[in-house]
This record gives structure tokens, sequence and C-alpha cells, in this order.
């Protein structure tokens, strides 16, 4: 037991992100604003994290729990104001306290310090927040609240400071004077309180402002009053304090998490070409040696092994790449690449798809629900849907998996070192079994047995003389009547042989 709680704020309705969604589930770097909020408390190891909702209560609700399910959900009534959502807290986390077995509670109640961050401040993070509570502990404060010094202020809350230079309160953007509006100081809404102070101090806050709010911030000064210490720590990055309560923040606060997560995956080890054309969610994991090439995008929970290449212009969603596979010009999801694969460019890959060791999937494939075996290539232009290829096979050029009836899908497999013509349609289900053929142009609509050659495609045809009685006068006429009178006389053998090919001809 920590003695620490950590109050969430997240009731707010985001008037300003003019949005069904409300703003504290508006994602960035792949997470919610809340979910971000969520992740910063838990590295702080708290007792107790308390989530404060109202609007959009149970799909804020919801998110909560998926991140924390243990997490005290605590309503805000309609009184409005961060100082309220505070107190409604407070509140929802004595109760909770007070609903556990006796043992528990004595420990769990004993609530001695408290941690506060909004749900729209997705750069405040565990790190930022540990040592913002150890200046606290360390100096002995109060109040230990974060501040950054910002070109633009506007919006935020400034912080006054007494002549001693000490944080004496805080003014919000509406009450400011113009002389406080000019303070480029502002309160990031991070802060660490001991709890008997917050108990006191909260209740005796009034709605006596601008916005007839209960505004957390005027803590500060009843702290002084109280004679109590407040101290600020400066955010050594300012982008530290930004937060969303517009769209245009919304893209600043993702720009700034995605240039830190870029920047630490550098430190980590990582080439990345053009850090401004680089995205990469919190959630990724890359390996030593990876290189990113511009216009990357790497989502959701991707990893990449060591000495993985990827990109250019590349999105992977949920997708794990193998140790040094290359990814050029690819779009992939819930995908699986193995190690030394070749993707791209100009890939496909779908849900499901999972590639072997050095296999290939190569310009402009499609693979859905595919499972590629070690060694096997689908070299270009391809559809594999509802399939598995055996270690060693090729498939050819211009191939269709036809998977799907037009009511249901089926799966297809290919055995290992099986080869499959150019331009083939494999119609579901069918197998073809272990170094199998198929002739060019074929359909495969029946089950090849192992070793066995498989062509459907028919002896070539050729009618002599065709375009002239067909198309007289046209310039595909004249053409071929000026290279019939070169040849003279008659046909060549090539042209009367054609072009039936070898797998092409009937047994
Ligand atoms: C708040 C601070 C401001 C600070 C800024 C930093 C106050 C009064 N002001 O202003 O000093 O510079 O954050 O980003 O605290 N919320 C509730 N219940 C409410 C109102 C808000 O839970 O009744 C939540 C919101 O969901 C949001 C957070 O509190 O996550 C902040 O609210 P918001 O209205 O965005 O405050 P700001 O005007 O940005
Ligand atoms: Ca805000």
């Amino acid at each position: 037991m920590t003695g620490l709680a950590v109050i969430i704020l997240a009731a707010g309705e985001g008037t300003r992100m003019k949005s069904t969604t409300p703003k504290v589930l508006h994602q960035v770097a792949g997470r919610s604003l809340l979910g971000h909020a969520i992740a910063a408390a838990q590295g702080l190891e708290p007792d107790q994290i308390a989530v404060v909702v109202r609007h959009g209560r149970e799909q804020v609700a919801a998110e909560a729990a998926r991140h924390a399910p243990d997490a005290v959900i605590a309503d805000q009534d309609e009184v409005p104001g961060t100082g309220r959502a505070v107190q409604c807290a407070l509140a929802a986390l004595d109760r909770a306290a007070a609903a556990l077995p006796a043992a528990d509670a004595a420990s769990a109640g004993r609530l001695d310090r408290v941690v506060v961050i909004c749900g729209d401040t997705p750069l405040i993070d565990s790190d930022i927040l540990a040592r913002l509570a150890q200046t606290h502990r360390a100096d002995g404060n109060a109040v230990t609240l974060l501040t950054a010094v910002v070109d633009n202020p506007f919006g935020y809350g400034r912080i006054v400071r007494d002549a001693a230079g000490q944080v004496a309160r805080i003014v919000e953007q509406v009450d400011a004077t113009p002389e406080q509006a000019a303070i480029n100081e502002v309160n990031a809404s991070a802060y660490v309180l001991e709890a008997d102070l917050l108990r006191s101090a909260i209740g005796g806050l009034t709605r006596d402002n601008n916005q007839g709010q209960v505004y957390l911030t005027d803590v500060v000064a009843a702290a002084r009053t109280a004679g109590r210490t407040v101290r600020a720590v400066v955010a050594e990055d300012p982008a530290a304090a930004q937060g969303v309560n517009d769209r245009g923040q919304l893209a600043q606060a993702g720009a700034a998490l995605n240039r830190r997560i870029v920047d630490q995956a550098m430190i980590d080890g990582v080439t990345v070409v053009d850090p401004a054309s680089t995205w990469i969610d919190a959630d990724v994991r890359l390996a030593r040696d990876v290189t990113l090439m511009p216009g990357t995008h790497l989502a959701g929970r991707t990893s990449v092994a060591v000495g993985g290449v990827i990109g250019p212009f590349t999105t992977l969603v949920d997708t794990e790449v193998g140790q040094g596979a290359t990814v050029d010009r690819t779009v992939a999801r819930q995908a699986r690449i193995g190690a030394g694969a070749e993707v791209g460019p100009f890939a496909h890959l779908r849900a499901g798809t999972v590639l072997g060791r050095a296999t290939k999937a190569g310009a402009f494939t499609e693979l859905k629900a595919a499972q590629v075996d070690d060694g096997a290539k689908v070299p270009h232009l391809a559809y594999v849907g509802d399939a598995a290829i055996g270690a060693g096979a090729n498939v050819g050029a211009g191939t269709i998996f036809a998977n799907y009836d037009g009511v249901s899908k089926s799966r297809c497999v290919i055995g290992p070192a099986a080869r499959i013509g150019s331009n083939n349609v494999i119609v579901a289900p069918v197998e073809m079994g272990a170094g199998s053929y198929s002739g060019a142009g074929a359909v495969v609509r029946r089950d090849v047995p192992a070793g066995a050659l498989a062509v459907s495609a028919g002896p070539q045809r050729v009618v002599e003389g065709w375009t002239s009685r067909k198309r007289p006068g046209s310039a595909s006429a004249l053409a071929a009547e000026s290279a019939l009178a070169k040849s003279e006389p008659g046909p060549s053998p090539d042209r009367q042989a054609g072009a039936a090919g070898a797998t092409g001809a009937t047994p």
C-alpha cells in the first residue's frame, strides 16, 4: 500500500471538439487520450485510480475499464468544474475504500497523497509524474504542480507568482487581467497534493468566477492561505503541457507525442530516415538496427525485430515483422511477417496472413488469411485468400484464389514445393499435393495429387486471315496484310504450331 490515489478528470463535454465522440476518447498515437492518462497513472503504481465521468458516461467508463479494470468510476453531478470533479472523485474513493473487507479498508482508507491529472493532456506520462511526486516528497510540499513556459499561453491557466517568486495562485484565461494574460508560465494540470490539504481546501471552493465553475486551480491559493507550501516544477519540454480542447490541439498533441516516440526509438538504436514523416504509435515495439524509411506509419501493437527495413510509404497495423525482413510500400493489418521475408513493393497483407521465413509477397499481391510456409513465394500480381501455401511452393503471376462463391468462403491447401502456373484460378475448396504443377492459365477445380500436373486450358486454335475477313480496312488488318506480304509465300511454321506451351497441351 502506497497511500497514493490518482484521480483522472474525464467528465467534461469537450464542446470545442465539435464531436459526437467524447473528447477523452479521441486518439493520438494509437490510444485514446484517456488511455494515455491511465497509462501514466498506472506507472505510479497507486493503490487506487479514480476516473471522473459524466459526458458520454457509458463510453468513457467502458474505455476506463478496458485500460484499468479496477479503476473506481466516479460520477460527477451537474455542478461543473475541475474542482467539483475532484470532490466527486474523493467521495467515490472513500466509498470504494469503505466497501472493502475490514483488513484492506484499514490500509486502503489511509489516503496520504493524491495525484490529479486531466484526461486531455496525453503528453503527461508516468516519468513526468514520478519526478513530480519525487520533488513533492523531497521538498515536503503540500501541493506540487507541473507548469510550462510556452510561446502561446492562450487558453491555459496562468501561474501567478508572488514577490518571492513562489506560486501564489492560478488564474484562468477568462478571469485574467491583461497583465495576468501576458504571463507565459501555464498550468499543465498535473498535481501532487497531500490528502489532508486537498480534503480541507476542496470543501471551501466557490463558483465565484467568470465560468461559474468550481475550479481545482483555486486549491493553490487556498493552500497558500492555509500557510502550506506550494511548489511548481517547470516542465523541461513545454510540449508536456499540451492540452487537447479542439481539433487543432489534437493534431499538435499527436505530433508532439509522435516526435517524442520517434526520438526515443532513435535513442534505442532505430534508424529513422525522415522523422517528420514517420508515425509510431505508443504501443509499437522496435528492436535495434531497424530502419524506417520515409512515410512509414506503424500502428497499434506492431513490432519489428532486429534489422527489419520498413517503408518507404508503408502502414503496418498490429503486425509482427521478423528479423531482417523488408517491407516496402505495403499496407498490412494483423499479419505476421517471418524473418528474412520480402514484402512489396505494393503489397496488401490482410488479417490472418502469416508469412514464414524467407518468403516473398511481391509486387501487387493481396493476401488474406493466407499461411505462406518457409521459402514459399507469391512474387507478383496475385490474390491469395484463405489458403495454406506449403514450404518452397511458388504461386505464378496473375493467379487468383477464388475463395468465395458468393455464399461462403472456402480454403485451399497447396503442398510443399508445388508450382502454380501463371494466371491460374484456384477454385476453393481444392488441394494441390506436394510437388504438383499446374499449367499456364489453368482453372484448378479438382484436387491435384502429389507430383501431378494439372492443365485445363485447351490447345490453341489458329484461324488464318481472321483479321482481314472480320475487320477489313482496320489498322490491324492493314498491319497484318503488310506483314504477310513481306513474308510471302505462305504462313511460317511457327504460327501453325501455336503457343499452347508445354503445360497448356492436352496429354
Ligand atoms: C484546465 C485548467 C487550466 C489548465 C488546463 C491545462 C482548471 C479550472 N483549469 O483548463 O488551469 O491550464 O486545464 O490543460 O482546472 N473536467 C471534468 N469535469 C468538469 C470539467 C472538466 O472532469 O466539470 C475534465 C475534462 O474532461 C478535462 C479536464 O477536466 O479532461 C480539464 O477540463 P477542461 O475544461 O479542458 O479545462 P481547461 O479549460 O483546459
Ligand atoms: Ca483542457
